[in-house]
C-alpha cells in the first residue's frame, strides 16, 4: 500500500494520529436505560445481551441459529499425513433448512503424537485455496499445519466460499440464497461476513462431535476480514475458548470512531456484501454508532481474545486495535476480575504482551499471517490452557 498524505486524498483517509477528531466512545458499563453495570448478573443478563443486539442490528446482521438437520460425512482420512505425525480427517458437514442444503468441507489434521482429544485452531480463510491444500505438497505459513502439529494442536481450516463467496456479485451463494433468502431482504440480516460466523459455528457443532477434539480447547482465528468473522463467531458462539483476530482493522478490532486507516464508508462502498445494511448509516457519522469495537471484545469476556497487528499495516490501524484490546478487556477485569491490564502506551515491535485471557502483538512487517504469529498464537493457548488445567 502506498501511504498518500491527507491531502492527496480528499475522499478522506487518514494516516496522521495528530489528525484524528477527538471523539468519546459509548461507556461499557452504563446499560441504555442509564442503569450502571458492575455486576456479572447485570453484564450477562442486561448489558452483554444489549450490546449483542446493537452490534446485530447496525453492524453485522443477525446470525439465524434455526436449522433443520446437520450431517458429518468423513470424506477422506490418512492416517499418516504430515510424514506420519498426524492424521487428516476431510469432512463434509451439510446443513439443511426447509428442505435445502449446503456443504461446507472442513480440512483438519490432528497430531499422532500426543493424546487426544487435541485442542484445535481453526482458521477463517478467504484467501487462495493453496493455502489449506489438504495433501500438504503446497505449503504456506499463512496456515503452517507441521508446525501446529508438532506443538500438539490440531489444525482445521474451512473456505469462506463455501459459506458465502467473497464477491459482491456472488455472496449470495451458497448460505444466504439456500438457507436464509429471507435474510437478504431485511436491513439488519445477515451478509458476508455473518454468513462466515455462521459457517464457524457449523466446525465447532462438528468439533463437539470428534472425540479426537476437545471442543472446550478450541480457537477461532481470522486475517483481516477473516479476522472480522473470527471477532463476530467469538462474539456469538461462547463455545470458542480463544478468539484471535489477526490484522481485522476496521470492522473488526480497529476503533471505528478513530478513523485511522480504512473508514466504515471506505468499507462499506468497497465491500457493500460484508455488513448488515444499517451500517451504511454510520458513513461519515461513526459518532451515531451505538457501539465501537472495543465493545466486541468486552463481549468475549470471560474467554480469551488474542489481538494481533502489522507494523506497516496501517491501513488496520494498530493502535485503534490495541485501543479496542485495552478498553473492551475492563470487561474481564472490572465484571470477572481477571487481572489483565495492557499497557497504557502501544507495546513494541515484536513485544508480544501475553496476559492471562488477553494477548497482543504488532508483528515487524507487513499485512499477512505468518509464522511469528502462530508461534504466539500457540504460546498464549499453551500458557491459557495451564492456567485452566489448574
Ligand atoms: C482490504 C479491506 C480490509 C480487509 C482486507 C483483507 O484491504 O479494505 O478491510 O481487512 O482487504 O481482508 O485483507
Amino acid at each position: 500500500i502506498v501511504i498518500p498524505t491527507f491531502a492527496q486524498s480528499p475522499d478522506g483517509f487518514n494516516y496522521d494520529e495528530s489528525r484524528i477528531s477527538a471523539y468519546s466512545l459509548p461507556d461499557l458499563f452504563v446499560s441504555l436505560q442509564g442503569q450502571p453495570i458492575s455486576s456479572i448478573h447485570q453484564w450477562e443478563f442486561t448489558r452483554r445481551p444489549e450490546i449483542l443486539r446493537l452490534f446485530e442490528n447496525e453492524v453485522y446482521g443477525q446470525v439465524p441459529r434455526d436449522l433443520d438437520h446437520i450431517a458429518f460425512k468423513l470424506v477422506s482420512e490418512d492416517k499418516k499425513a504430515v510424514d506420519g505425525a498426524a492424521h487428516l480427517k476431510e469432512v463434509d458437514i451439510t446443513v439443511a433448512r426447509n428442505e435445502r442444503e449446503i456443504t461446507i468441507r472442513l480440512i483438519l489434521f490432528i497430531p499422532n503424537h500426543k493424546e487426544t482429544p487435541a485442542p484445535v485452531f481453526l482458521l477463517i480463510t478467504h484467501r487462495g485455496h493453496e493455502n489449506i491444500d489438504p495433501t500438504r505438497q503446497q505449503k504456506s505459513d499463512f496456515w503452517p499445519v507441521e508446525q501446529l502439529i508438532a506443538n500438539g494442536y490440531a489444525a482445521a481450516a474451512f473456505h469462506v466460499s463455501d459459506v458465502s463467496d467473497d464477491h459482491k456479485d456472488t455472496f449470495t451463494e451458497d448460505l444466504l440464497e439456500r438457507l436464509y433468502p429471507e435474510q437478504l431482504k431485511m436491513e439488519n440480516g445477515m451478509r458476508g461476513l455473518g454468513a462466515w460466523a455462521w459457517g464457524a459455528m457449523r466446525m465447532m457443532d462438528y468439533f463437539e462431535r470428534d472425540p479426537d477434539i476437545d471442543a472446550k480447547r478450541a480457537g477461532v482465528v481470522g486475517h483481516s476480514r477473516g479476522g472480522k468473522a473470527a471477532l463476530w463467531t467469538g462474539v456469538q458462539d461462547t463455545r470458542w475458548a480463544i478468539t484471535v483476530s489477526n490484522e481485522s482493522g476496521c470492522g473488526g478490532a480497529a476503533l471505528s470512531r478513530r478513523r485511522f486507516g480504512e473508514t466504515v464508508k471506505r468499507i462499506n462502498t468497497n465491500f457493500p456484501y460484508w455488513f448488515t445494511d444499517n451500517f451504511n448509516r454510520y458513513n461519515d457519522n461513526e459518532d451515531a454508532l451505538p457501539v465501537d469495537q472495543h465493545m466486541l471484545v468486552g463481549l468475549m469476556a470471560p474467554r480469551a481474545v488474542y489481538v494481533a497487528s502489522a507494523s506497516e499495516d496501517q491501513w488496520a490501524d494498530p493502535k485503534g486495535e490495541f485501543l479496542s484490546l485495552k478498553l473492551g478487556s475492563r470487561v474481564h477485569r472490572e465484571i470477572y476480575g481477571i487481572p489483565v491490564d495492557l499497557p497504557e502506551k502501544l507495546p513494541g515491535v515484536a513485544q508480544p504482551v501475553h496476559l492471562p485471557y488477553i494477548g497482543h502483538h504488532i508483528r515487524e512487517g507487513k499485512h499477512n499471517l505468518t509464522l511469528y504469529d502462530w508461534e504466539r498464537f500457540m504460546d498464549f493457548a499453551d500458557q491459557l490452557y495451564a492456567i485452566k488445567n489448574d
